[in-house]
């Protein structure tokens, strides 16, 4: 009794470390059983959980089946042994599976059915029961009792109770994860970089060899030109996309505290400091997006040099060296061989970092681009506001003309608020803010009383006061560039009366 009793605790003891080993659910399961037929004898053991969207009671995990007989081993509540435990929650024990006729043998697994009992036991957690394990024995006097039997797989069915539990959670958690991940590679793919010009086209092919590859890439552009989306980019279509995608600002952080952002710090490293996981290690197995790099404190600089070039580094206050798996992108918009030239960043960094450089030219050297972004953004805040928002002729003319310092991100922002605040259906010149007007130098002349014949005739007028000094006052010129003939323009130039032969009027 004594040796026995030993067995049991050692049994219950290799289940609980499984169960608590990992969430994959049929292999804990497996080994839950094969632990209980080589500590307790059984000669086949199943584990039945409750399917409750098709109300079936199925085999998940077995022992002594074949995949064929597990495939047979279905049950309805109420049906049979297991359907029969499944529905009173009660342990159920037949001593003689040949002369019991609720035996039902589903799987087909007991050809000669002499001398075999069948245990079944709830898998219970409060009141709700997820299944039931079943498990089929040889009785022989000196092998314990059936009780012991019963209360070894009870305390068994409720630790795998407690772990399908777990399990439930974690798959509900694991469900959303690739749902929000794979929402994530569909934002962050190439249908979504928008850009026709030659320029562009080149910067996406690169983007695309590159994805394919570990190779540490340096974007530079000025701000709004999509750095922070073609990393992501990059990114999500890497094989590095199930990984974590961390970006850090290095403009963002105080000199003094960036180290240990970047690469942890040991507790008590200064004064205050936690032990903290930097953002390299948080990055494992996946992309580090080092923002503004050009902004990266001087003496951090060697410590970076050595991630790239030993892929290794130390935490702050520790001296426990870290292995780097990371692919590393960085961002800059100022120009880092002025940095250089100043004695603010260190050259062999710089190649270091440089391995792929990527150059995104700003919206105004790329014009070609202007209206798919329009159109693109027009489409996309339309949808998000359930608006059906268009803009009109002239209107477009001007977003188009004008020149977005502010790059992709002045553009997007100017069409959200755009979509968001224009009352008509259309979008009119009196609607664009005053910054797209005000380059036009009509924003004194425009106002919202302003009919619309009248807004026209003002942005003809400038717009011929404006190309006239480009083509030295050469009406044959300015009209062909402005797409009127000469007879045209010198109508307008008198109706409008202004004075070539002065040269620019006043506005
Ligand atoms: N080619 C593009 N197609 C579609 N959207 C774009 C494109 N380029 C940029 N955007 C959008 O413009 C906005 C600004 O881009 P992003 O933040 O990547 O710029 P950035 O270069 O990192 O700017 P900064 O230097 O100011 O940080 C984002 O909303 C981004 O999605
Ligand atoms: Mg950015």
């Amino acid at each position: 009794m004594h040796k026995y009793e030993n067995i049991e605790l050692k049994a219950l003891f290799e289940v609980s470390r499984v169960l608590t080993s990992s969430f994959n659910l049929e292999r804990n399961l497996n080994l839950v059983l094969e632990i209980l037929s080589k500590e307790l004898n059984l000669t086949r053991g199943s584990i039945f959980i409750f399917d409750k969207k098709r109300e079936e009671i199925n085999i998940v995990a077995a022992y002594g089946l074949t995949n064929e007989e597990m495939m047979r081993g279905r049950y309805r509540i109420g049906e049979g042994i297991v359907g029969k435990v499944m529905e009173t929650g009660l342990p159920m024990f037949i001593p003689d599976i040949e002369k019991e006729p609720k035996f039902l043998n589903k799987t087909g697994s007991r050809i000669d059915k002499k001398g075999i009992s069948f245990l079944c036991v709830p898998i219970k957690i409060e009141d709700e029961i997820l299944g039931v394990i079943s498990a089929d024995r040889i009785y022989a006097e000196e092998q314990g009792d059936v009780d012991d039997d019963i209360r070894v797989l009870s305390i068994v069915a409720s630790l795998i109770g407690q772990f399908l539990k777990l399990w439930e959670s974690y798959k509900i958690m694991e469900d959303e994860n690739l749902r929000l991940r794979s929402q994530l590679e569909d934002r962050y793919s190439l249908p979504n970089l928008i850009g026709q010009s030659p320029s562009f086209q080149g910067v996406i092919k690169t983007v695309m060899k590159v994805a394919a590859t570990d190779a540490t890439v340096l974007l530079f552009g000025e701000s709004g030109t999509g750095k922070e989306l073609i990393a992501q980019i990059i990114h999500f279509q890497s094989k590095r996309a199930k990984g974590p995608f961390v970006a850090i600002n290095c403009a963002a952080i105080p000199e003094n505290l960036l180290e240990a952002e970047l690469f942890g710090c040991e507790k008590g490293a200064f004064t205050g400091a936690v032990k903290r996981i930097g953002r390299f290690e948080q990055a494992k197995g996946g992309t580090i997006f080092l923002d503004e790099i050009g902004e990266l404190p001087l003496q951090l600089q060697p410590k970076l040099l050595r991630v790239l070039q030993e892929r290794k580094f130390e935490p702050l206050g520790s001296s426990k060296t870290i292995d780097v798996d990371v692919r590393i992108i960085s961002a800059t918009n100022v120009d880092l061989s002025e940095e250089i030239r100043k004695g603010n960043f260190r050259e062999d960094l710089f190649w270091r970092l440089n391995v792929i450089p990527i150059y995104i030219p700003p919206l105004r050297e790329r014009k070609e681009d202007i209206p798919l972004l329009l159109e693109y953004y027009l489409k996309k805040f339309n949808h998000l506001y359930k608006k059906s928002i268009t803009i009109d002729e002239d209107a477009l003319k001007i977003l188009i003309s004008y020149d977005w310092p502010g790059n992709v991100r002045e553009l997007a922002n100017t069409m959200e608020r755009l979509v968001v605040m224009t009352e008509n259906k259309k979008i009119g010149i009196k609607d664009l803010p005053d910054t797209v007007k005000g380059t036009l130098k009509i924003k004194a002349f425009l106002s919202d009383e302003l009919q619309l014949p009248t807004e026209i005739e003002e942005l003809e007028r400038i717009r011929i006061i404006e190309t006239l000094p480009k083509h030295n006052f050469n009406i044959r010129r300015t009209a062909l560039a402005l797409g009127l003939t000469a007879r045209q323009l010198s109508y307008r130039i008198k109706k409008y009366g202004i004075n070539i032969e002065k040269g620019l009027n006043k506005l």
